[in-house]
């Protein structure tokens, strides 16, 4: 009985140090980008107990982030997985910056999430290199950006790394950890460690265009772009065809909605420039969609039409009739 109480002790002794350590690792992880997935990783670095920072150049993506990441945690809440107090001290360990100097002047991680854009992910690396302390991570959330390529624009090659989480960052449990040329091994793991303390499972990969999960990925919602642009079917059959054929739980085309298509279409040209295979080039559909500013959930109408408050999935207008 005894025993039971000391190796008890001694469990949460050890968990507790565990703990102790990754917050005291990183005191101060910066978030850069307060989009779709800026403000998911916020929610889980702050949930996990790290004080963050929030940073976007733009004030009311953060005000919107903010919002956004009490909503989906009051869906916790109703859920029994978060508490209000928990929700309270969540909040507060986020201070939002505008000033990039400001928001990274301590960081121990900094986790770049902005749009996917190769100039504007260097220019970031760039600045972020003579701005922050000398041991600080610099981990990319980049979908398909050679983390080679961005770690070149460094001084610090060996502590440049993708760290890749999934949309909805809250919900989903992969973290795609991608090392490039020069980082440094121990920094790889400690990324995978810290993943882990996250409640996700890591899984690294090789730098190549589009790493794994993209570059299996963007191909199918291509190819279900391209049926659509051809007439073979309609949008709701192509999804209703790859949710109950291939157990799909979202079919491409609403995923492609969800991912943003200035997204898809941004990694489709890394994956095309990166390999020089036709095989990758983005549908011409995708791109007047972009060009339009049709980019799905994120502006109320891609493959389909969003209105607040309303889980309806409704086809648009723009594909109603395509026979
Ligand atoms: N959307 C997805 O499903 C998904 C999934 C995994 C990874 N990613 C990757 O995550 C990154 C962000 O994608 P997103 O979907 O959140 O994009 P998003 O368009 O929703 O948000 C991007 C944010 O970056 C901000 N931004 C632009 N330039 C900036 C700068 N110089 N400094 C600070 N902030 C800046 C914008 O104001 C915007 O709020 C991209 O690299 C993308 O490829 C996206």
């Amino acid at each position: 009985m005894i025993k039971e109480t000391e190796s008890s002790a001694t469990l949460s002794d050890s968990a507790d140090t565990k703990i102790e350590s990754m917050l005291d690792k990183f005191k101060v992880v910066t978030i850069i980008g307060s989009g779709t997935m800026g403000n998911g990783i916020c929610h889980v670095f702050a949930q996990s107990g790290f004080k963050v920072h929030m940073m976007d150049i733009k004030q009311e993506a953060l005000d919107k982030a903010l919002a956004t990441i009490g909503k989906n945690m009051d869906r916790q809440i109703s859920k029994d997985r978060l508490t209000e107090d928990q929700k309270n001290d969540a909040l507060g360990r986020i201070t939002t910056f505008t000033d990039l100097a400001e928001a990274v002047k301590n960081a121990d991680l900094v986790v770049e999430a902005a749009t996917e854009n190769v100039d504007l992910k260097t220019k970031i690396f760039e600045d972020l290199d003579k701005l922050c302390p000398e041991h600080t991570i610099l981990a990319t959330n980049t979908s398909s950006i050679s983390i080679t390529r961005i770690g070149s624009h460094t001084n610090r090659a060996d502590k440049v790394i993708g760290m890749h989480f999934m949309n909805p960052v809250p919900v989903m449990k992969l973290v795609e950890i991608i090392n490039g040329y020069a980082t440094n091994k121990e920094v790889s793991e400690d990324i995978s460690e810290l993943a882990k303390f996250l409640g996700k499972v890591p899984c690294v990969a090789n730098d190549y265009p589009g790493f794994i999960s993209n570059r299996i990925l963007m191909p199918m919602i291509n190819e279900a772009i391209i049926c659509l642009q051809e007439g073979v079917a309609g949008v709701e059959e192509i999804d209703t065809i790859m949710k109950l054929g291939m157990a799909h739980p979202m079919g491409p085309l609403q995923l492609a909605d969800f991912i943003g298509l200035d997204t898809c279409l941004s990694i489709l040209n890394v994956l095309h420039t990166g390999f020089g295979k036709q095989k990758y080039a983005p549908a011409t559909l995708l791109v007047n969609m972009v060009q339009a500013k049709y980019l799905g959930v994120k502006t109320g109408e891609g493959f389909y039409k969003y209105t607040k408050g309303s889980k309806d999935l409704v086809v648009s207008d723009q594909f109603k009739h395509t026979r």
